[in-house]
């Protein structure tokens, strides 16, 4: 698939079926985090990949996780994040979004369903992973197979602003 057909296609599933994700299917989507560039290379990141009854237990009592088969913590270590100088913006949130976005269209590509959720409360995580206090739980990526009709791939010019107010060239 190109890679616009697959960015058009992927939307936020928010139902999804009790079918596993193949351990393949999950490997490939790991890879593609894996593979993502962080400012400097600095990877002050860390995921932690929940598909236990148990530990799906644990991020549903953070987020509603639309009973998916894996989620996938993405973590950011604000003591490796590079930070700029100028300004002293940290930017291992933008590295942790990166993973995640990498991850989201792999699981399109694959013909899996996502939601990428931030609506979740970051101290039950830390609480119920018992994450040190350097490791911020940045996303959740909720993963699994969809449960609904995909909508149209050309939907984006109802559900997104127009290129031109998007975009600006030479001056804002
Ligand atoms: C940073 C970020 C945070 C999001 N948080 C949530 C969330 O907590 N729960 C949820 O259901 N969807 C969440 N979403 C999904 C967005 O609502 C969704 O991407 C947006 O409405 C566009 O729809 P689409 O993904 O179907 O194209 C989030 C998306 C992003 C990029």
């Amino acid at each position: 698939m190109e890679f616009l057909d697959i960015a058009k296609k992927r939307y936020s599933v928010r139902n999804y079926t009790e079918q596993k994700v193949e351990a393949e299917k999950l490997e490939q989507i790991l890879e593609a985090a894996y593979v993502a560039p962080t400012a400097a290379n600095l990877q002050p990141v860390h995921l932690i990949v929940a598909q236990s009854e148990e530990a799906l237990q644990k991020v549903g009592k953070a987020a509603n996780i639309y009973n998916a088969p894996v989620t996938v913590i993405v973590c950011a270590d604000h003591d490796k994040a590079w930070v700029r100088p100028f300004d002293h913006k940290n930017t291992c949130d933008i590295d942790a979004s990166i993973l995640t976005d990498h991850m989201m269209l792999q699981a399109t590509e694959l013909g899996l369903g996502s939601v990428w959720v931030c609506y979740f409360k970051p101290d039950v995580i830390k609480e119920e992973f018992a994450l040190p206090d350097n490791l911020e739980p940045v996303n959740i990526l909720v993963i699994g197979y969809a449960n609904e009709n995909a909508p149209d791939e050309d939907r984006h010019e109802k559900t997104r602003i127009p290129v031109k107010q998007l975009v600006s060239y030479d001056k804002l």
